[in-house]
């Protein structure tokens, strides 16, 4: 490729390109949609909450089926029948690739610029970047195995129903191999938050001497939140501090099952 070539693909590059190629710009990639995942998790968490309200709240339906089923119905007439959802999916998908990618590509390049021969402990492997390298892999293979599970109901263990999630997460949480699973995830998930929180300040650049301890504290605070906000769910469900489900297949009487709420 001649000289005069290479300037005019440099130019036509748009600033997103650029900003990927760099170090900085890749980083703060990472950052920004690492924190639309740790924006998804903390809904999520809070949506999984309604669980505790118990197996009968609306018109007879757990309120976290009602929950699932308002996310589906949200915009509708005027939008299509899970359209809200599918948008929410496609943006989430969207940032956990960029994110996943972009720490691999992060990596690589660290790797790369290590100096020959110097040991690969000294460089990039504190304790905090190899929890972060270990939690986010597992947390990436839960996600998978998650979606499997409660949204695509295709790991029917126990029984699942579209629809019936109060009666799903409860019937799997009678099992404790799933307890132990989720709440191996949740400690991943803890690992990960702890770190990348904490490191999202450093890229923003808001970290200062002074303000190090209070941001460490916030770090640990949400992630606190966030950690004991999911536990609460499968600890509940497995200790029978929450009632049976009245609808959906894990109900204790079958005269409930199927429900309306389930399209
Ligand atoms: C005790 C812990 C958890 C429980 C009980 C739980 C429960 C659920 C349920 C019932 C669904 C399906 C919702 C529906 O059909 O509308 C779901 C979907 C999902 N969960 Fe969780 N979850 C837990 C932890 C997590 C964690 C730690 C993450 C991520 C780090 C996560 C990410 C997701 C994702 C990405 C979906 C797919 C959303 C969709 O279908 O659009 N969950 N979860």
């Amino acid at each position: 490729m001649n000289v005069a070539t290479q300037e005019l693909r440099r130019r036509r590059r748009t600033w997103i390109g650029e900003t990927w190629d760099s170090n900085v710009g890749k980083k703060s990639i990472v950052a920004v949609t690492g924190l639309v995942l740790v924006g998804y998790v903390v809904l999520h968490m809070i949506g999984n909450l309604t669980a505790m309200l118990g197996a009968s709240g609306d018109e007879g339906h757990a309120q976290i089926d009602s929950y699932g089923h308002w996310l589906r119905e949200f915009g509708t007439p005027l939008l299509p029948y899970e359209f809200f959802l599918w948008v929410i999916r496609v943006f989430l998908l969207g940032s956990l690739v960029v994110h996943v990618v972009g720490v691999y590509q992060l990596t690589m390049r660290a790797r790369a610029a290590r100096p020959a021969g110097f040991p690969a402990k000294r460089i990039g492997r504190s304790w905090a970047a190899r929890t972060m390298r270990l939690s986010g892999p597992l947390l990436l293979a839960f996600i998978v195995f998650h979606i499997l599970h409660f949204t695509i109901l295709a790991v029917d263990v126990t029984p699942l129903a579209e629809g019936e999630i109060y009666s799903n997460v409860y019937g799997a949480f009678q099992k404790w191999y799933f307890v132990v699973l989720y709440l191996a995830a949740i400690a991943s998930l803890g690992y990960h938050l702890r770190h990348g929180v904490w490191s999202l300040f450093q890229t923003l650049g808001i970290d200062t001497p002074a303000r190090n301890a209070s941001l460490r504290h916030g770090a640990t605070a949400l992630t606190v939140v966030v950690v004991v906000g999911f536990a609460m769910v499968p600890i509940s469900f497995a200790t029978g501090a929450l009632p049976e489900p009245v609808t959906g297949p894990n109900a204790a009487t079958a005269a409930h099952t199927p429900t309306e709420v389930a399209k």
